[in-house]
């Protein structure tokens, strides 16, 4: 698999009437050969947000995964993963509560080569059970980092900002 290849069809298939089914077979091409993909990306070492492509129309981002409180995206992802596991549990939002909170409604294990798109308005939370770094592609379908959108701090699961020098922060403070 080439890197450059994998961008340039993840930039075709966002212009595709059925953009995230072309995401999706992208990226599902790219995780089927995960050793392919970690020699391309390396092995994960620490946890951090490499940006491999952005653009007002797409964002591909290789996340070594830890731990992620709840939080949405406003757009639609595709999440492919190539080593470890995160296990993702779904939110929804309860109806009419005035803090935002939200309540839990399913979840998704995925390990190597599972792919699994997320829908514009999903909420989801990720945890990495395996003593490892999880390695995985996100795409989605828009700027990721000029896009606002929510999370829910983990105890009381009230609705906030997300503020993504937060977020880059506790990556940092994580890997020390
Ligand atoms: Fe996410």
């Amino acid at each position: 698999m080439e890197l450059e290849q994998f961008i340039a069809d993840c930039r075709a298939a966002v212009t595709d009437s059925a953009a995230t089914k072309a995401v999706r077979e992208a990226v599902a091409r790219a995780v089927s050969d995960s050793s392919a993909l970690e020699q391309i990306l390396g092995t994960p070492e620490q946890g951090g947000i490499q940006r491999i492509h952005v653009s007002d129309e797409l964002t591909i981002l290789n996340v070594p995964r830890m731990t992620i409180m709840p939080h949405n995206h406003n757009m639609w992802a595709v999440i492919g993963v190539y080593g470890g596991r995160e296990d993702n549990i779904f939110w929804r939002r309860i109806k009419d509560d005035p803090l935002g909170r939200i309540e839990a409604a399913g979840a998704k294990s995925l390990g190597p080569a599972d792919v699994r798109p997320l829908g514009d308005d999903i909420i989801h939370s990720v945890t990495n059970p395996t003593s490892k770094l999880t390695a995985a592609i996100h795409v989605y379908g828009g700027d990721f980092f000029a896009t606002e959108r929510s999370e829910w701090e983990t105890e009381g699961l009230e609705e906030r900002p997300y503020d993504i020098e937060k977020a880059v922060r506790l990556f940092e403070d994580a890997n020390k």
